[in-house]
């Protein structure tokens, strides 16, 4: 069986993308880490992952979170998502960066059935990467602040920006000519049951869509939206995987997942973009 490193040191040899994160210039192998010619040196983790933050970042992305993520994606609530992703890329071969990757779910579901596609996946959070690593797929995955990703310039055909911050300006250089923006970000009802039980309004929509107008062409657009039944277990995994309760304590967590609605509905926007420089 091919090691994590191993499918490291796979994927970072067909991205061909990786860049120094100090200086910005080319790496090369350096024995188990990659190393540029000014000498500073990106470790490999023995899970088979990259970390080019200085200082690890506080995150309420942690494991108890991405578990219970697990759970939600395994139920295919947002398998919907993957197909609307797929359908908005042109056709061909793609190198993806998924950034603010969490698990990996959506990347490692976009390679399972493109083998031919190659990607990279960062997240500001250490849990998200580790976890990461758990998935089938071979991808650079990489603890990073997307706002200073440590790839060439236009070594990406698309960009995946789902639910997290963007860096317009970051994921335009590291595109290539012509290459998309695909950003999925929610729809009005999105996690209504979940907002009604903390007793949140719906989303306000306006803003990133507004964002992402001005800043970029959008080249074709869908909109993912369904009411999913939900179990007493599967509300309860949702209610522990969104960052909507990270202000709550595991007790206040417990309370809200012993009285559960009968649906949890996903209500995602998924925008393919051109940067307008
Ligand atoms: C709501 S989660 C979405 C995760 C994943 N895209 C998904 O949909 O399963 C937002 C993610 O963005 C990450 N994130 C937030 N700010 C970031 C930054 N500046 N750089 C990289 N990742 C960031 C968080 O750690 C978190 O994993
Ligand atoms: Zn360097």
């Amino acid at each position: 069986m091919v090691s994590k490193r191993e499918k490291l040191y796979q994927a970072v040899e067909r991205l061909k993308g990786l860049r120094c994160p100090v200086c910005g210039g080319d790496v090369e192998r350096a024995g188990e880490a990659f190393a540029c010619a000014r000498g500073h040196s990106v470790n490999v983790h023995r899970k088979g992952c990259l970390n080019v933050l200085s200082v690890p970042i506080e995150s309420c992305y942690d494991r108890g979170l991405f578990a219970a993520r697990r759970q939600v994606f395994a139920a295919g609530c947002y398998a919907p998502v993957v197909e609307a992703v797929e359908a908005l890329l042109p056709e061909g071969k793609h190198c993806l960066l998924d950034a603010g990757c969490g698990d990996g779910w959506y990347l490692n579901a976009l390679l399972t059935r493109h083998p031919d596609w190659c990607g990279a996946g960062v997240d500001i959070s250490r849990d998200a990467i580790i976890a990461a690593t758990d998935q089938p797929c071979a991808a650079v995955w990489c603890t990073a602040d997307l706002r200073r990703l440590p790839f060439r310039d236009g070594c990406f055909t698309a960009v995946l920006d789902v639910l997290t911050p963007a860096s317009y300006a970051e994921f335009a250089r590291v595109l290539t000519d012509g290459g998309l923006l695909v950003k999925v970000y929610p729809g009005r009802e999105y996690l209504r049951e979940l907002r009604a039980a903390r007793g949140l309004p719906p989303y306000e929509e306006g803003q990133v869509d507004a964002y992402l107008r001005q800043k970029t062409t959008v080249m074709g657009e869908k909109r993912v939206t369904a009411a999913w039944p939900v179990t007493p277990e599967l509300w309860r995994s949702f209610v522990w995987m969104t960052p909507l309760n990270q202000d709550l304590s595991a007790e206040e967590k417990e309370a809200l997942a012993v009285k559960p609605a009968d649906t949890v509905t996903i209500d995602l926007h998924v925008a393919a973009c051109r940067w307008r420089a």
